[in-house]
């Protein structure tokens, strides 16, 4: 176990760390030159303190931090970065507590280092060791542009396996503020996410399913919001406890996310066994998908189980789907069409599968299906051991 875990500082910061902690008689002190490493490296080290250096950009520098905070909320993380008001902003959303600048003095440094220690060993001494538990499949919808089709895909699945699976499948709409799974479904809850969040009470597996709205082909929803001010109320790890309360209730858990990846859709593919990754066919989609596979690779969301869609991928004056595939540097899993009645389907509130069995756009929907459920039965269902983190699956495919 070390003290503090240095990343993404040069060797000019390194020493300047050491210097100013040498007074603080803080010496057990270890680097991650990787930063894509850190959150493993962490795994072994077990440090108090994390601190995230400038070699990042800021904005990858608090997505790592709010990494750390999930994975593990029991290290304090300082970010060595100017202390703008628009950084501490989001580092305070992240869950960071502390910024000092690089070039901040000695002092103020040993400071700033030394608060984060106290905080570190306070959150050791309270944290219990997560016990080991078995989840089922919990699939996020995912895509860095709007308007993409997460959606579509979305709800079409959770249709599409509650009608192999009733009763076993709920949809949760974590696009918080403008969330339309209600919508493309024909509900009208009575509850949301937001009930969820009753201050100093807290939600249980029975509790959670009040809140749910019955669809009629038997799958449930955890609808959006009502209003968009409400989402204000819905932190990231009280929307990773409602996916992993629903993980144990339900055989499938489907999250349709917002675009890009905020914090909420990042703690909820922290918790998910696989990733639908939408991309269209334009070159500004098929970037931003690979940079969100880069951003995977960065935070550590390598263990999900990934599926790549490309959504309407008969477009004409888009990118040839094996131009996305080498700019994604992977081969597409399912191309979905496009299709006048995709949109009625959804102004109408009546998914695909619901309706229409045999066009192209549903034998693609179909096709997607059939990777997470085949004949009725569960394909590859995955066990989640929560004290090692990893996912394993029970029949390889
Ligand atoms: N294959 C398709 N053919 C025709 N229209 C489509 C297709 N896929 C999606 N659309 C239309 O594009 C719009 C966006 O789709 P959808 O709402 O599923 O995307 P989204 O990724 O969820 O968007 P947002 O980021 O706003 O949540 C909708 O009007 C939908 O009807
Ligand atoms: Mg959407």
């Amino acid at each position: 176990m070390s003290e503090l875990l240095l990343t993404a500082c040069d060797i000019e910061l390194i020493t300047r760390v050491r210097a100013a902690l040498e007074a603080a008689a803080i010496r057990d002190i270890v680097r991650s030159d990787d930063p894509t490493g850190v959150l493993d490296r962490m795994d072994a080290e077990r440090p108090l303190v994390v601190a995230i250096g400038p070699a990042i950009e800021d904005e990858a520098a608090i997505s790592l931090a709010g990494a750390i905070e999930r994975r593990h909320p029991d290290v304090a993380v300082v970010l060595l970065a100017q202390p703008t008001s628009a950084v501490w902003e989001q580092a305070l959303r992240a869950g960071i507590r502390e910024i000092v600048a690089p070039d901040a003095s000695p002092e103020a440094m040993r400071n700033s280092f030394e608060r984060a220690m106290e905080v570190g060993r306070r959150r050791q001494s309270n944290s219990v060791a997560p016990t080991p538990t078995r989840s089922n499949r919990v699939i996020a919808v995912v895509s860095p542009k709007g308007g993409a089709g997460k959606t579509l895909i979305s709800t079409n699945l959770a249709i599409g396996l509650a009608q192999r699976h009733p009763h076993d499948v709920v949809i949760i709409d974590l696009d918080l503020q403008f969330g339309d799974v209600g919508n493309a479904l024909r509900l009208v809850p009575d509850s949301t996410i937001a009930d969820t969040v009753v201050p100093g009470i807290s939600i249980d597996t029975t509790s959670i399913k009040a809140f749910l709205t019955p669809h009629p082909t038997d799958l449930l929803a955890l609808c959006a919001p009502k209003s968009p001010a409400d989402a204000d109320e819905i932190s990231p790890k009280h929307g990773s406890q409602v996916i992993e309360l629903l993980a144990h209730e339900f055989t499938y858990v489907i999250i349709d996310t917002s675009a890009g990846l905020d914090e909420w859709t990042l703690a909820a593919l922290e918790c998910s066994t696989d990733i639908i990754l939408v991309s269209g066919t334009d070159v500004a989609s098929a970037r931003s998908a690979r940079k969100a596979l880069d951003a995977f690779d960065l935070l550590g969301i390598t263990s999900q189980q990934r599926h790549f869609v490309q959504n309407r991928a008969d477009s004409k004056v888009g990118l040839s789907a094996s131009d996305i595939e080498s700019t994604l540097g992977t081969t597409m899993d399912i191309l979905i069409p496009s299709s006048r009645s995709v949109p009625i389907s959804m102004n109408q509130g009546v998914p695909i599968l619901e309706s229409q069995k045999r066009t192209p756009v549903s034998k693609s929907l179909v096709e997607l299906l059939d990777r997470f459920s085949t004949n009725g039965s569960h394909a590859a269902t995955p066990v989640q051991d929560r004290s090692t983190k990893s996912w394993r699956r029970r029949d390889p495919r």
